[in-house]
């Protein structure tokens, strides 16, 4: 039977296991980089850094707690953010002293990251580092700082594994590029 999904689906840029992987290196790597402290607090930003996160937190040897920060663009269409960005939730934790670390799905033109990291530096942590499973960097108009990188992709815009495509489809596996016809069709 046909899923869902297929009839959106161009391509599967990155399957499931090489993005198991990456994760797992990105964990490793995490952990060694924060073995020092037990004060390290990971951020996701919902909804899309959801999947992500609860992967990569698998792969972290450190202890660490796990905080949420749903964030949005208002004026939004499906596919690029304005630029004017609120907070829908903020966090529940306080995280002055703390080694934040963003934990974020895809950095597109950098409005979102600038946004989120200007509000946590102003509650003054103990250091801010930067996660995102993938890079369009192609689109980014605001420079941001990068830590940690899962993949570098190019200007196509991908869903599944925690990216909507009109809030659907975060649940699949892999990252799925969108059928050019069919984004037309979104909002
Ligand atoms: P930025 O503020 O332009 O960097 O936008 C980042 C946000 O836009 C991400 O957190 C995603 O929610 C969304 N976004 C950007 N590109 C894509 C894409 O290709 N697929 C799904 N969501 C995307
Ligand atoms: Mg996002």
């Amino acid at each position: 039977m046909q899923q869902a999904y297929e009839k959106y689906l161009h391509e599967i840029l990155i399957g499931e296991a090489v993005l198991q992987a990456r994760v797992a290196e990105l964990g490793a790597q995490i952990s060694k980089d924060y073995h020092h402290t037990d004060k390290l607090m990971l951020i996701c930003i919902l909804k899309g850094g959801v999947m992500f996160l609860t992967d990569l937190m698998r792969h972290i040897s450190v202890p660490h707690e796990i905080d949420f920060l749903s964030i949005s663009s208002y004026g939004k269409g499906a596919r690029a953010s304005t630029g004017n960005v609120r907070i829908d939730m903020d966090l529940r934790e306080n995280v002055t002293d703390k080694h934040l670390l963003i934990v974020e799905d895809i950095i597109d033109t950098g409005h979102t990251l600038r946004f989120v990291i200007d509000m946590l530096l102003a509650r003054e942590p103990a250091s801010l580092k930067l996660c995102s499973l993938l890079d369009k960097p192609a689109r980014r108009t605001i420079p941001i700082p990068m830590d940690y990188i899962g993949f570098e992709i190019e200007d196509r815009f991908v869903f599944g594994y925690g990216l909507d495509l009109d809030e659907k489809f975060r649940n699949l596996p892999f990252i799925g590029v969108v059928k050019t016809e069919m984004l037309d069709s979104l909002a």
